[in-house]
């Protein structure tokens, strides 16, 4: 099954405060293998409908994830495309922008963010991980961010992505970079689900014009999400899957979602279920998920262990 222009007019699309339009569920694409993501990519794009990939440097695979986007026969202009700059690459964006660009096949990218709001020492003893003699990471601590971001401005002047971004940044972080900043970042990308849907940060969000895209929105590896009662309640109300409630969820508060499978059959469920669940689920159920992680059931599951504090609510180190 070849995906129609009735597939893309159905699946939700978030306008960015540049004007840039982001098809809401793009497929994730970390832990993918290379073997695995050439097909993953190919299949959701012509088969399922997708027109949105979140890769990253540091996923090792934007050379495969370029050749599925060609195998799937949509032309690349029809296909959103980020990708983000790894840590140690803070203080040479264009360099880095430019080796990613070189890896996809193509000339543009539609979104580039920030990976982490942590620049680790491009010197030191690993060319990604690096560790000081203390086993503590190399993080470089007095780099000022708001130059990353200078840098990231001139990479969008250029022409060489038609947006730019951050991810992992909290409203601490944000503070960091916005005095000085010429363009708002277009969007967030973060840690957002279920258990942990960090309310505040959104409204914060919101009031700056900053598009929240969830990672991990289906819990990630081995995730404990998919077995919530509340979820599960609503899966059965509405003739969805765990999956489907957890997406759509999301979606209904305008987050972009970003759900990583290598399975064919879960790829195309979770674009359906999730634009199925997005009409589905009401307000009532959308404020009961709201109250789950405020009730008691608060996790984060990435918590990289950086050193250094981040900002945000409920990281325990
Ligand atoms: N900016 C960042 O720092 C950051 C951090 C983490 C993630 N991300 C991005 O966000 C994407 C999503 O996050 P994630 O990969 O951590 O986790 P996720 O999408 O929440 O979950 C992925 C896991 O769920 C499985 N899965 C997918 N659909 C399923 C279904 N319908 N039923 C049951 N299991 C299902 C996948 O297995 P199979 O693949 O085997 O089907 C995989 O193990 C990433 O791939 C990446 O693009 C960004």
């Amino acid at each position: 099954m070849k995906s129609t222009s009735t597939d893309m007019a159905i699946q939700p699309i978030i306008t960015l405060n540049n004007g840039v339009k982001i098809p809401a569920i793009g497929l994730g694409t970390w832990q993918s293998k290379p073997e695995d993501v050439v097909n993953a990519v190919e299949y959701a794009i012509k088969d399922v409908g997708y027109r949105h990939i979140d890769c990253a440097a540091m996923y090792g695979n934007e050379k495969e994830v370029g050749e599925g986007i060609r195998r799937s026969g949509v032309p690349r202009s029809e296909v959103f495309l980020t990708s983000k700059l790894w840590c140690t690459r803070h203080h040479e964006v264009e360099k880095a922008l430019d080796e990613s660009l070189a890896n996809f096949g193509t000339d543009y990218l539609d979104l580039y963010l920030i990976h982490w709001p942590v620049h680790l020492n491009p010197h030191g003893n690993h060319p990604s991980f690096p560790l000081r003699p203390d086993g503590s990471r190399d993080v470089l601590v007095d780099w000022p961010l708001k130059e990353t971001w200078r840098q990231m401005e001139e990479v969008l002047k250029k022409g060489k992505v038609k947006a730019i971004g951050v991810s992992n940044f909290s409203e601490k972080k944000l503070e960091e970079i916005l005095p000085t900043a010429t363009v708002i970042p277009a969007v967030n990308q973060l840690e957002l689900h279920l258990y942990n849907p960090q309310h505040n940060l959104l409204k914060y969000l919101s009031e700056k014009g900053i598009v929240a895209q969830a990672y991990s929105p289906l819990g990630s590896t081995n995730s404990p999400l998919l077995e919530d009662e509340t979820v599960a309640s609503l899966a059965k109300k509405h003739e969805l899957t765990p999956p489907d409630v957890l997406l759509g969820y999301l979606l209904s508060k305008n987050i972009v979602v970003l759900p990583k499978s290598v399975t064919p059959s879960r790829i195309a469920s979770n674009f359906k279920g999730a634009i199925a669940a997005k009409e589905k689920l009401t307000k009532e159920d959308v404020e009961l998920l709201d109250g789950v992680a405020p009730g008691g059931k608060q996790k984060r599951l990435i918590m990289p262990p950086w050193g250094i504090d981040l900002g945000f609510e409920n990281w325990t180190k």
